[in-house]
């Protein structure tokens, strides 16, 4: 696997993939990589000759009280895992590479609608971050096509209205969530758990799936909402937010609208969980 940490050695390798007419597919991530991350790599051997993982902690998207310097970085074992799926090449810029003045940019990239509601309430800055640097990467890497997670719901939506807004030809690939045996979905973060917190965690999917069940047999939305945070917090997980949308923009539903998504955040102790489960009611 080729690792490359500067933008213009990227070019130039992407450049003469392109011009043997190889498709290429991009990958984002911060690393600290499991099998979540894996399965969208896989994903994106589907779709593409050659596969560029990111890996890059972006500090834009982290708010001042939040986990940035203690965020995991797991960098041998991200080159480890990445060679061993067959990865072709990993970029791996530093803060300096892509945030060359700090991260005083006089451009940001804004999804305003998407990016304050649900985990943009209480993460404020974060999805303007997110949609910054992943214009950035898509400038950088032009790639035909990027596969991005479900388990982040709200950031799979908001980069598909990014894409669609500014007309990028980049097809937008979504990957199902990898689970634990117990249910809990697969994230870098799990490791701030202690062991009975992680006993505990399971039950944010298992209140998911009852919602989904409540969904299904028609019970009113207002309803199954109020009864999964009570949920949550009888388990000890205490609910940031549990909303039920539409799936495809996540609008509020109404009536007639049969593909939505239950989407919850929790905190667990200091840790903050997201979880989410798409249900097609009758
Ligand atoms: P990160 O949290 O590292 O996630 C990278 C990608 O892996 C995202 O698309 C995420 O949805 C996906 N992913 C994480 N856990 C998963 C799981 N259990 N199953 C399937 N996919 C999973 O998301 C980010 O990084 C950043 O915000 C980024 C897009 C890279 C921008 O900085």
């Amino acid at each position: 696997m080729n690792i490359i940490e500067q933008i213009t050695a990227l070019r130039q390798q992407l450049a003469q993939w392109r011009q043997a007419g190889q498709r290429i597919a991009l990958v984002p991530t911060m690393g600290a990589l499991h099998d979540g991350h894996l399965s969208l790599v896989q994903l994106a051997f589907t779709h593409a000759e050659r596969v560029v993982v990111s890996v890059f902690v972006n500090p834009l998207q982290f708010g001042p009280s939040e986990d940035f310097t203690r965020y995991p970085r797991t960098f041998a074992n991200d080159v480890a895992q990445l060679t061993r799926v067959g990865t072709h090449l990993l970029f791996a810029p530093t803060v300096k590479e892509l945030y060359p003045n700090g991260q005083a940019l006089h451009t940001r990239v804004l999804v305003p609608e998407l990016s304050t509601q649900l985990c943009g309430v209480t993460r404020p800055a974060f999805f303007d971050g997110v949609a910054t640097v992943v214009t950035k990467l898509f400038n950088i890497v032009q790639p035909d096509c990027a596969v991005f997670g479900e388990k982040d719901y709200q950031q799979l939506v908001l980069i598909r209205q990014l894409v669609a807004d500014l007309n990028w030809p980049i097809m937008i690939h979504g990957a199902p969530t990898v689970r634990a045996a117990d249910g809990l979905a697969l994230s870098s973060r799990n490791a701030y758990l202690t062991p009975t917190e992680r006993a505990i965690a399971s039950q944010l999917y298992a209140v998911l799936k009852q919602a989904a069940t409540a969904v299904r047999a028609g019970i009113a939305i207002d309803q199954i909402e109020h009864t999964a945070r009570e949920q949550l917090n009888q388990h000890g997980l205490r609910p940031d937010y549990v909303s039920i949308r539409r799936a495809i923009d996540l609008a509020v539903p109404i009536e007639g609208d049969k593909s939505l998504v239950i989407l919850a955040a929790v905190y667990l102790g200091t840790t903050r969980l997201i979880d989410n489960l798409t249900v097609v009611r009758n």
